[in-house]
């Protein structure tokens, strides 16, 4: 009998505890069996941590201990040669093809496509009701992505993905991803059957893509063209299987996380008069036209973005699956069992971050945090590729907005957090109106 940490029992009750209120499922747990504690869930047993020191342990461990969490169950639905469900040789082979589109400079040619995307979807706002903040971030998001992944710039084109893609999202269900036995196409009426639609849909048009792409010899700057020409240690390219997976999920991983993320930010910012002051401030001091370059270095639209991440985090639990064996504060655990990193646990710890529950962007100008204590985008040998350009596009699109329109909260009741997908947004609408 192997000693694991304390924790609830049903795998059903914490499941659903979690899908209806993922942040405060999280923090009771940890306040009635402490940290390390153990979850149940449909991937298994998960033993959770929030303390800096089980984070440092589980991040600087040999990436060789671990896998990646539910890549058997997800394979099938997200892709088999998915970054996100690789591990091993595969994974750090993966993941060198695509950290290049993500780095600095290479990012930076996407600056002014973020700040007309911003300004043309809130040119659109109406005047006479409440802005709907979190629509409009998705379409920005959207927006971005696809022109930064796949280089579409024509409208048409465009929009003909845009409807696809989000076609393929809203068909993702957790019933079908995380129970095996409901993947079945019962006469083309089923959840599942309904996503296979969607996928081969959405499969034909990036194929035509490829298709195009290869024929032309024009020179692009998106991350399909620079994984097109990308090839592994042996000089082999991606397959075309290959591709498709890697963007799809680009997409998906770059989109909503994004989108939840800035429509958190302005509601931050819109119920602390002090902050929006504050920031407004800073962004006045900006020379026109709006130079990407600049609004990057600004240091309290940094903070803001920090603490908006620190606070609501879109991702507040991140999981592997350990291969060997690992002593984790005290605790000696098998290969098998899962380990948990709570995000939003060590984000909220009134050590760290005095008043925790308060959007303070104050507290990251006052100290830096080290990587084991400050997380949003993971950490280790998996952290999130595209933290970077995130955080680039969340600073760009509030300057650009924030800047322009003089905007006011349309209602002061609290948002709670709520699964949507795979991540954690606001559950209702976050409605603005201008001032
Ligand atoms: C505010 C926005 C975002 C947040 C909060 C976020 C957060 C995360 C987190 C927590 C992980 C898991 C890291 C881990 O397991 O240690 C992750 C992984 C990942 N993210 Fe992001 N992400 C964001 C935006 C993006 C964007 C814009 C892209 C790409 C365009 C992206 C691509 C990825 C990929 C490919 C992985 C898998 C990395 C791997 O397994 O090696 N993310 N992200």
């Amino acid at each position: 009998m192997i000693d694991l940490p304390p924790g609830p029992g049903s795998p059903l009750v914490a499941t659903l505890k979690y899908l209806r209120d993922p942040y405060g499922s999280l923090r009771e747990t940890a306040r009635r069996y402490g940290e390390p504690h153990t979850s149940p869930s449909f991937l298994g047993k998960m033993v959770v941590t929030g303390d800096p020191a089980g984070i440092r342990t589980l991040f600087t461990a040999d990436p060789d201990t671990y896998s990646a969490l539910g890549a058997e169950l997800l394979g099938p639905i997200l892709g088999e040669s998915n970054l996100i469900l690789l591990s091993g040789e595969r994974h750090r082979a993966m993941r060198k093809l695509q950290m290049p589109p993500f780095h600095g400079t290479r990012m930076r040619a996407y600056g002014q496509l973020i700040i007309d995307a911003a300004e043309e979807h809130a040119a659109r706002w109406p005047r006479d009701r409440p802005i709907q903040v979190h629509r409009t971030m998705q379409q920005i998001s959207l927006q971005v992505i696809l022109e930064a992944v796949l280089g579409l710039r024509e409208p048409g084109k465009r929009e003909s993905f845009q409807a696809a893609v989000l076609a393929v999202i809203a068909a993702l269900k957790p019933s079908f991803m995380f129970i095996e036995a409901l993947r079945r196409p019962l006469l083309g009426l089923s959840a599942w059957a309904h996503f296979q639609r969607t996928r081969v849909h959405v499969a034909a048009l990036f194929e035509e893509e490829l298709r195009a792409r290869r024929t032309s010899s024009e020179p692009r700057e998106d991350i399909l063209s620079l994984l097109l020409s990308a090839r592994y240690d042996d000089g082999t390219a991606l397959t075309d299987d290959e591709l498709l997976t890697q963007m799809m999920n680009l997409i998906v991983a770059g989109h909503e996380t994004t989108a939840s993320s800035l429509a958190w930010a302005f509601h931050h910012i819109h119920h602390e008069p002090a902050v929006k002051t504050r920031l407004v401030e800073e962004l006045r001091g900006l020379p026109e036209p709006l130079d990407p370059e600049a609004i990057s270095r600004l240091p309290y639209l940094e903070a803001v973005c920090s603490e908006t991440l620190r606070l609501t985090p879109v991702a507040p639990l991140i999981g592997r699956k350990l291969r060997k064996g690992l002593t984790l504060q005290g605790f000696d655990l098998p290969p098998g069992v899962a380990v948990g990193i709570g995000i939003l646990l060590v984000h909220r710890r009134a050590d760290l971050y005095p008043e925790p529950e308060r959007f303070r962007p104050e507290r990251f100008l006052e100290r830096s945090y080290t990587p084991f204590e400050y997380l949003p985008f993971g950490g280790g040998a998996r952290r999130c590729i595209g933290a970077a350009f995130a955080l680039y596009e969340m600073k760009l699109v509030l300057a650009t907005i924030l800047r322009r329109y003089d905007l006011r909260p349309a209602s002061n009741a609290p948002v709670h957090a709520a699964v949507r997908n795979t991540t954690v947004g606001p559950r209702r609408e976050i409605e603005l109106l201008h001032a």
